[in-house]
């Protein structure tokens, strides 16, 4: 069985206790830490930024995923990767030019990523894009806010997995309302990560259990 990859949404951690928490899931076997980054203008939240990532980056040598809900991820970019991300996701519903993102966050060394919100189509990314794209993040909730109910992109998740049969390396990452239940759709689609808040942070001194249930290890 394939082994799927997680990633603890940190917007639903005990932020009284970042660092105890990222060293906690550390010790539990997450795979990624996936940071929210708004700028309240694309989404109407403010979350994390910059300085989190840095002063915590020390605590873990886990995968640092970073999701810019951002109106100019431009701006971003150098910013993000200097402060210790390995991963920057801009959203695919911006006009700004993906062609030079995707070289500035390469040229950054880190995977570059393009999220999909509920409403957007893959469909809107240039075919010729995808084979210099890491991540697919398919969104399943409205951006911005954690605590949602999971929205089914099962049909997007499997057009995404039709890509990656052509482009291996691509990470079909599925983001927003992922607890047991859901994951198991979303692995069914052809997820490869699942990114989770609320359900693996609400299982308290459990993290470990909490991340085999969404990667299906029982099943
Ligand atoms: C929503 C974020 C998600 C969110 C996931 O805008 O992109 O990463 O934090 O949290 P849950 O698992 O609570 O939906
Ligand atoms: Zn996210």
């Amino acid at each position: 069985m394939v082994n799927h990859a997680i990633a603890a949404s940190l917007m639903a951690a005990d932020l009284t206790h970042l660092g105890d928490e990222i060293a906690a899931m550390t010790h539990a076997g997450i795979d990624a830490f996936h940071w929210d980054i708004t700028d309240g203008h694309f989404v109407p939240n403010l979350n994390f930024g910059p300085d989190h990532i840095k002063q915590t980056r020390s605590l873990t040598p886990v995968y640092f995923d970073v999701h810019l809900m951002v109106s100019k991820p431009e701006h971003w970019i150098d910013i993000m990767a200097g402060a210790g991300a390995d991963a920057i996701s801009f959203h695919a519903e911006l006009s700004s030019d993906r062609t030079t993102l995707i070289k500035n966050i390469h040229d950054r060394d880190c995977d570059a990523g393009i999220a999909f919100n509920p409403e957007t189509p893959l469909s809107v990314i240039d075919l010729k894009l995808w084979q210099n794209i890491d991540r697919i993040i398919i969104m399943t909730v409205k951006p911005g806010f954690g605590g949602q109910g999971f929205m089914d992109q099962s049909e997007k998740i499997r057009q995404a997995a039709t890509l990656k049969e052509k482009y291996p390396h691509l990470q079909i990452v599925v983001d927003g309302g992922i607890n047991a239940t859901t994951a198991i759709k979303a692995r069914q689609a052809g997820a490869t990560t699942l990114v989770s808040g609320s359900f693996l942070f609400g299982q308290k001194n459990n993290y470990e259990a909490a991340i085999g249930q969404l990667r299906g290890d029982a099943s």
